[in-house]
């Protein structure tokens, strides 16, 4: 890749989206949010689709977060019917499509077939190096870090020596590229316990748009926008890298 003094222009690799705005589409509509919901799965499988053609390699979605369990019974079920829907009828297809996918997140907690059904998808397209997609899942950035504080602390090893690089690799998303960019739809303009280490350097971006109605040209504007933005890093000059 050509190093670009100025602008990320071939970036970015990698999206992360806070999928907001299911609750609002349906209300507009007269609908139940669980057909909120549903349309966000549809919305989610466009972008999946148009990603690689915007140059990205990989896609994190916020599907269900550890904050998520106060919502009505009804509401949680239907999430997790959700995922298990996504996965059953996408899986064959995303590991046709070289696509690997991940689920960030706590396992435990979760339903058992939830479970299963995520650690089987997670196997099969383990191979699979064309595209990662991370569906985050029962997950929360503070979560995350403590249960990677608590897999270093088993680990046995010296704390004197822990690195940046060490811990990283300790959390749920390590098999994915540095966040690039974060974007929320529907307006709303927080960070809600996502990738909150991951995203420590990425840009971030509120489309307003519902999530239902998210699909490739969202992408691609999210994509356009990122590449106006100039990314130093903490330094004083326009750089591709954190460091
Ligand atoms: C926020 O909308 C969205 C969620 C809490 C869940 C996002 C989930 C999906 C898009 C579908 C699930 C797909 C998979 C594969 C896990 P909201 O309900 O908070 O909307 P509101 O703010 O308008 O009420």
């Amino acid at each position: 890749m050509a190093d670009s003094p100025s602008s990320d222009a071939e970036g970015p690799r990698h999206v992360a989206l806070i999928m907001d705005g299911n609750g609002r589409w349906a209300k507009a509509r007269g609908l139940p949010r669980a057909l909120g919901h549903r349309a966000g799965v549809e919305a989610l499988k466009r972008t999946v689709q148009a990603a690689p053609e915007l140059g990205l390699t990989c896609l994190t979605v916020f599907g269900f977060s550890t904050e998520n369990w106060r919502r009505p019974a009804a509401e949680v079920s239907e999430l997790m019917g959700l995922v298990r829907n996504y996965v059953e009828s996408d899986l064959g297809r995303l590991e046709r499509e070289g696509v690997r996918l991940r689920i960030p997140g706590r396992r435990e907690g979760l339903p058992d077939d939830i479970r299963a059904i995520v650690e089987r998808a997670e196997a099969r397209t383990a191979h699979n190096d064309r595209f990662l997609l991370q569906v985050a899942f029962n997950y929360g950035s503070r979560a995350d870090i403590v249960d990677a504080a608590r897999r270093f602390a088993l680990s046995g090893e010296d704390p004197a020596i822990l690195t940046e690089d060490r811990f990283e690799r300790l959390l749920s998303t390590s098999d994915a590229p540095p966040v690039d960019l974060v974007v929320r739809t529907s307006g709303e303009r927080r960070l809600s316990n996502f990738l909150m280490w991951e995203a420590a350097y990425a840009e971030l971006l509120f489309q307003d748009i519902l999530w239902p109605d998210y699909g490739p040209d969202s992408l691609a504007k999210a994509v356009e926008a990122f590449r106006t933005r100039e990314r130093r890093f903490g330094g004083l000059e326009p750089t591709r890298q954190a460091g």
